[in-house]
């Protein structure tokens, strides 16, 4: 089977954490580039959190990490350290001779698609700065892409920063409009209500099982969710929230996916009682899709999903203190 080469556009902690992990060991995955932008935490944090995973799995050093947009197009940076923590869970590395690339990660977004213009699938699990500052600089660019696969909004659901947005939408919403607006041909949502509440939710008895499998990649899991399923629970979410990684998976794995439909996605910029709120609008309407949001996944399908990626023997490549 041909490996999907993908770049993913990430505020890494937590979750983001998971998701680079499946595109650098799912055997369906060629993950080509990391780009980040800023959101979850500390954007620096952010980095280090990407080097740690790259560690984690053995692959330190072997896939570039561009740094890209340290805060949102028009709003101030909003921080989901509240949830997440560090994004690592305190964990820690020798960082000394590890340098960022100079090219910035928009112009790598720019340079890698065209120079392979129509293969690349880009996996967006943060706010959408990094891809709208692309299109407004190169207005062939969503041209360029083969696939989107974005993690944002909710299907006409509740959010979680505020009671209508979600998180990644509410840190750049003008950004999120401006994607949604390009023209990119084939786009893929995952929400944040209702699947990611309903079928990408790790019961804590379920989280326990991953979190004990006894691999430095279960051990990682652990350090990186047991501060987001804490917050989550506190707030009454029930489990450990896994929306990025099933942006990825849904894409590698498509049979997944239960129920998917053509919508007509738009995120509000005007108001700021319900700045970042996603309409997600259904046939009924008949305005021109831009969009297929995921419905439904097979829930059960996606936590052996994430154990079979979690019992893979990785040796780090340097040590990490804390795991
Ligand atoms: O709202 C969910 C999104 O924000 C995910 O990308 C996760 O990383 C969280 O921080
Ligand atoms: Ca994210």
């Amino acid at each position: 089977m041909a490996k999907i080469p993908i770049i993913i556009d990430t505020d890494t902690a937590q979750d983001d954490c998971v998701t680079i992990l499946l595109g650098l060991l799912d055997p369906a995955a060629d993950l080509r580039a990391i780009t980040m932008v800023a959101g979850n935490v500390a954007f620096e944090q952010q980095v280090a959190n990407a080097h740690l995973t790259l560690n984690v799995a053995g692959r330190l050093g072997q896939v570039p990490v561009f740094t890209g947009c340290r805060r949102p197009m028009l709003r101030e940076w909003a921080s989901a350290q509240d949830v997440h923590g560090d994004g690592s869970g305190g964990l820690s590395m020798d960082l000394a001779d590890i340098e960022a690339p100079d090219e910035h990660a928009v112009n790598a977004l720019l340079r890698l698609t065209a120079e392979a213009s129509g293969e690349l699938s880009i996996i967006a699990i943060g706010p959408l700065t990094n891809l709208a500052t692309a299109v407004v600089m190169d207005r062939s660019f969503a041209g360029r892409v083969k696939r989107l696969y974005i993690m944002g909004g909710s299907n006409n659901g509740r959010g979680n920063i505020t009671p209508s947005a979600e998180f990644n939408f509410y840190v750049d919403p003008d950004a999120a409009q401006i994607v949604l607006d390009a023209g990119f041909a084939d786009v893929h949502m995952v929400p944040w209500a209702p699947l990611t509440l309903r079928d990408a939710t790790i019961a804590r008895a379920d989280y326990d099982r991953l979190c004990a499998i006894g691999t430095p990649l279960a051990r990682f899991f652990q350090r990186i969710c047991d501060a987001t399923i804490d917050y989550d629970e506190s707030v009454g979410v029930d489990g450990s929230t896994h929306p990025d990684s099933l942006t990825l998976a849904v894409l590698l794995h498509p049979e997944l996916v239960r129920e998917e439909a053509p919508y007509r996605v738009d995120v509000e910029t005007a108001s700021e009682l319900t700045r970042g709120m996603s309409t997600m609008a259904w046939e009924k309407f008949g305005l021109a899709p831009n969009a297929r949001v995921v419905e439904a996944v097979d829930p059960a399908a996606f936590r052996t999903l994430l154990h079979d990626l979690l019992s893979i023997p990785t040796a780090p490549t340097r040590p990490i203190a804390g795991l």
